[in-house]
């Protein structure tokens, strides 16, 4: 079995690309990163002193050419995975790519195929298949402990919009934050959903609609093993970040609360009371990214399959195409009409 660290290169060094970072350097001594970059150069530089990574490079190429690097994880904008996957890929890296792919289907065929002709690995960043809540809710229907699932829900909320300048390079609600969800829809059930209708409104701030997106809507998911299931999202809650799924199983129930900064309860004449949950994914889900890369590493060094493949990127991108098209179109619409069907 191997025992020296796997080297990698990180190409982006903004919000995901630092946690990241932090996550191999503080916390994954099996992985040791050899450079950084990003089209901002102060970024890599700041956290590459931060992380104590030995090179700032010039470009994402410099990284791609260094014969020591074996992996890049790809945490720039979404515009760039596509491109960037197909030169890793011809590089011979082994790549984890924070999601989406691309919100073009035909890019990320493109991107899908470079990989297969390289014959290196591919991880999509769902990380949140990675957090102990949602595990656990997989693993009830692994085992079979509550039977076989009927229904299914996710409710999915943030606790605010982001900036407007975002929206508008989003992709959209479906393509930027319900691809989360759809890719949690698939991996609880364990399989294919075949048809999407969505209901959707702007309740939220009539910018977002301006700007030609939604920001609140209830997606019903019909899976092929006939479960039904809803995504419950919003980009505001009031209290907070909100992160819930529930399944409803032929012997029984599985669901999961929110995650707390403490378990303190205060009670008191006139109320009983508790903080409010992590307030956002940078602090919810911070375990799980470090998870994920943890997979991603194992699997690269261990020469396993990663558990989240570029398929995995591929149908979650078709899901949020149907579920705009349902919201546009007033129907439900089957993932048959956006793409070839999966398996
Ligand atoms: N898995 C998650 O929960 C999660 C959370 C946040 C972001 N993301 C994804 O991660 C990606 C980055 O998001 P972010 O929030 O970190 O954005 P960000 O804007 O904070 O950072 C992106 C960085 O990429 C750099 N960059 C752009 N083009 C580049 C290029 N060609 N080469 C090198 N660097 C380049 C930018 O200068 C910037 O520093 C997005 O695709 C986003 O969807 C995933």
């Amino acid at each position: 079995m191997r025992t020296n660290p796997l080297n990698v290169g990180i190409i982006g060094a903004g919000r995901i690309g630092k946690v990241h970072a932090e996550g191999l350097a503080f916390r994954l001594p099996e992985a040791r990163i050899l450079a950084i970059a990003d089209v901002n150069r102060e970024a890599a530089q700041a956290v590459a002193t931060r992380c104590g990574i030995p090179t700032v490079a010039e470009s994402s190429q410099q990284i791609l050419a260094n014969p020591e690097i074996e992996a890049v994880l790809i945490c720039s904008s979404t515009d760039t995975h596509a491109g960037l996957i197909v030169q890793a890929a011809r590089a011979g890296k082994h790549i984890f790519c924070e999601k989406p792919i691309s919100h073009s289907l035909g890019e990320i065929h493109r991107a899908l195929e470079a990989v297969e002709r390289a014959g290196i690995k591919l991880q999509i960043g769902f990380n949140r298949r990675f957090d102990a809540n949602f595990a656990r809710v997989r693993q009830a229907v692994v085992s079979g402990e509550i039977g076989t699932p009927r229904l299914m829900h996710i409710i999915s909320r943030d606790p605010a919009p982001p900036p407007l300048a975002y929206i508008r390079s989003s992709g959209g609600i479906f393509l930027d934050m319900t691809i989360h969800d759809f890719d949690m829809a698939r991996f609880l059930i364990g399989d294919e959903v075949e048809e999407i209708y969505t209901s959707g409104g702007v309740m939220v701030d009539p910018e977002i609609g301006a700007a030609g997106d939604l920001d609140t809507a209830l997606i019903v998911l019909r899976f092929k093993n006939g479960v039904i299931g809803t995504i419950d999202n919003s980009r505001q809650a009031a209290y907070g970040y909100d992160q819930r799924v529930e399944i409803l199983g032929s012997r029984g129930s599985i669901g999961t609360q929110n995650c707390y900064p403490n378990q303190a309860v205060v009670s008191t004449a006139t109320e009983v009371r508790r903080d409010l949950p992590l307030n956002f994914f940078m602090d919810r889900y911070t375990e799980s990214f470090v998870s994920e890369v943890r997979a991603f590493v194992t699997a690269v060094r261990e020469d396993g399959p990663t558990p989240v493949a570029g398929i995995d990127g591929l149908v979650a991108v078709v899901m949020a195409i149907a579920a705009r098209q349902s919201y546009e179109q007033h129907r439900p619409v089957r993932l048959d009409e956006i793409a070839a069907p999966v398996r």
